[in-house]
């Protein structure tokens, strides 16, 4: 049945022997208390690491190469982001220092209107910083960059625009732009403009309707006319294949539903979510240990890369669903969370200080197809990772 059966089986062995070791309960929070300290003394090192006017990308660990971005690369928003977190947890003045500095930094891109990335970059930082300072500065920034992001709406679509036209695509809607729509709703949730969430709420129910496999796995990239509005294909561009399970494709799919529930409390979106929980928890190459094979349809499962990345996203989903859910589902999906969470805090997963070049996970998968920041860290699997220790940690 399976090409490579050594390994088949090697994987079964060593995800038994992680699951027998997953922590709950005090255990894991004293280790996820530990993780954090580790975390704090990282961020000052990967912030001495990158210039005042760069954002850390990614590092590889073997050949000790950093690669910094500037604050229009997608993810410029997780490394603040991660920083406001700290604080939270920490108080620690320098920290504090630090992310105000880096806050500052993504200040300008509340104008970007060159993607549908405004979501992770804008409200990823100034989201977390106005949550934790009520300062009004911040929340003027999330309101422009609210309006940024509305200017990609296409109606002939009903969804936001994710990339520009291209070579590659004409009018691309990614699974991953679910992530975005905390960033509208949130607005109209809190006294802004009531279309932005009108917005969020059409986009989701178009994805609903469009973007998922009969078997509820996400598809990455649909691809329209602008001028017609007709779906041309439905493809990847990070994924396997065209209709491969991409494990992040699923895991901003999960964490997309249920934020969209907490903002709406509108029923549909919680059952996608739970859905979406049900292909990963029953797919037969969801490790034990719970750090997903980088496409639940790669060629060589189980001798895949894992992505640490789609493990930090899905445990914070997780997490959070066990607040809407009850009896059976609600305990599985504690105990997925709390073995992610067990699994990442391994010496397989998290970095020693001082080294990582300051991030804290290693082993995340980017774009594998196109062979860009293949099992490196980066900064959104450390963002999810910490939001994810932050939610366990007050359960
Ligand atoms: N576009 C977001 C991602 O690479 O996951």
């Amino acid at each position: 049945m399976y090409k490579r059966p050594f390994f088949f089986l090697l994987t079964l062995m060593v995800s038994f022997a992680t699951q027998a070791q997953s922590l709950s309960g005090a255990a894991l929070k004293q280790k996820l208390n530990a993780n954090l300290q580790l975390a704090v003394e990282q961020y000052k090192l990967l912030h001495q690491n990158i210039p005042a006017d760069r954002m850390p990308q990614n590092f590889d660990i073997k050949t000790g190469k950093m690669v910094t971005s500037n604050t229009k690369w997608w993810c410029a928003g997780f490394f603040p982001g991660t920083l406001w977190y700290l604080y939270e947890h920490s108080r620690d003045a320098a920290i504090l220092n630090i992310a105000e500095q880096r806050l500052l930094q993504m200040e300008p891109q509340k104008h970007f209107t060159g993607n549908h990335d405004l979501g992770f970059m804008m409200y990823c930082s100034f989201g977390n910083a106005y949550r934790i300072t009520g300062n009004p500065s911040y929340r003027k920034t999330i309101d422009t960059a609210a309006m940024s992001l509305a200017t990609r709406f296409r109606p002939k679509i009903q969804s936001i625009q994710s990339w520009d036209s291209s070579k590659n695509f004409r009018c691309a809607v990614i699974v991953d732009n679910m992530m975005n729509l905390e960033l509208l709703t949130w607005v109209s949730n809190n006294g802004g403009d009531p279309r932005f969430r009108d917005i969020a709420v059409t986009h989701a129910n178009s994805t609903i309707e469009r973007h998922f496999r009969p078997d509820n796995a996400a598809f990455h990239v649909l691809d329209y006319s602008l001028a017609s509005g007709e779906l041309l294909r439905k493809t990847t561009w990070q994924g396997y294949s065209d209709s491969s399970a991409w494990a992040r494709g699923q895991a901003w799919a999960m964490y997309g539903y249920t934020t969209m529930y907490r903002l709406t409390k509108d029923k549909k979106y919680l059952d996608q979510a739970n859905k979406i929980a049900d292909f990963v928890l029953n797919h037969k190459f969801f490790p034990a240990d719970g750090v997903p094979y980088w496409d639940f349809d790669a060629p060589n499962l189980p001798n895949e890369l894992r992505d640490a990345s789609a493990g930090s996203i899905m445990a914070s989903a997780f997490l959070e669903l066990t607040d809407y859910t009850k009896g059976a589902r609600k305990k599985k999906y504690m105990s997925t969370a709390e073995t992610i969470l067990t699994t990442l805090s391994s010496d397989e997963y998290l970095a020693k200080a001082g080294t990582n070049g300051g991030f804290l996970l290693k082993h995340s998968v980017g774009a594998l197809p196109l062979k860009g920041e293949v099992d490196v860290a980066l900064t959104y699997a450390d963002y999810y990772f910490v939001e994810a220790m932050l939610r366990y940690l007050k359960k």
